[in-house]
């Protein structure tokens, strides 16, 4: 079964993984990595894991169906262009489902990853009864590891920083509780995690 499963997503990124740029690839990594280590603090099953771990690292890959000069735009985004990028969950789930050895709840953690429990995400405004714990963990480490990243339109956040913004009260309405509280107990393996991948 995990054998099966690795072997999609292998397929699957390493034909894609092509198409990322650089800072994608990187942060769909990242992001696989520290999802595993979320998800075991949520105490979810190692085939769950196993799968959580696959499909983030695909969970941008809706990306490659965008122009660059958006993606690579160093500067803000115009109304228009925002509106573009908010439809990578779905290119990249669209694009996965064709090919057929992705179940439906597998290509929903890509569809979901931007979605929050207060109906404010997209692309499809899902409420907390319709997001799975997979798809929160893979939103809210998502949003750790950018805060932790610099981005060509935005400076890395300090340890502070990121610690404030994710126990400040608002993101309560926004992540699903189990992550989020998860999350906020092991910030500091996060951020070793974060610190080793940065030294590799
Ligand atoms: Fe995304
Ligand atoms: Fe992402």
């Amino acid at each position: 079964m995990k054998n099966t499963h690795g072997t999609r997503i292998e397929k699957a990124w390493l034909d894609l993984i092509i198409e990322l740029n650089n800072e994608t690839v990187k942060h769909s990594t990242s992001v696989s990595t520290l999802c595993v280590l979320l998800a075991r603090k949520c105490n979810l099953e190692d085939s769950e894991i196993y799968i959580i771990k696959g499909m983030a690292l695909l969970h941008d890959v809706g990306k490659i169906l965008l122009p660059s000069t958006i993606l690579d735009k160093s500067g803000s985004l115009t109304i228009d262009e925002y509106k573009t990028v908010k439809q990578h969950p779905t290119l990249g789930k669209n694009l996965l489902q064709k090919y057929n050895m992705f179940t439906d709840y597998e290509l929903s953690l890509i569809e979901d990853h931007h979605e929050r429990i207060n109906g404010s995400g997209y692309p499809n405004s899902k409420t907390d009864k319709d997001i799975s714990i997979g798809a929160g963990i893979v939103a809210i480490i998502d949003v750790f590891d950018a805060l932790s990243s610099k981005r060509s339109y935005k400076d890395q956040w300090s340890q502070a920083q990121i610690k404030s913004y994710f126990l400040n009260k608002e993101r309560d309405s926004e992540f699903k509780e189990l992550p989020l509280r998860k999350l906020r107990e092991n910030f500091d393996a996060l951020f070793e995690s974060v610190s080793k991948q940065i030294s590799i």
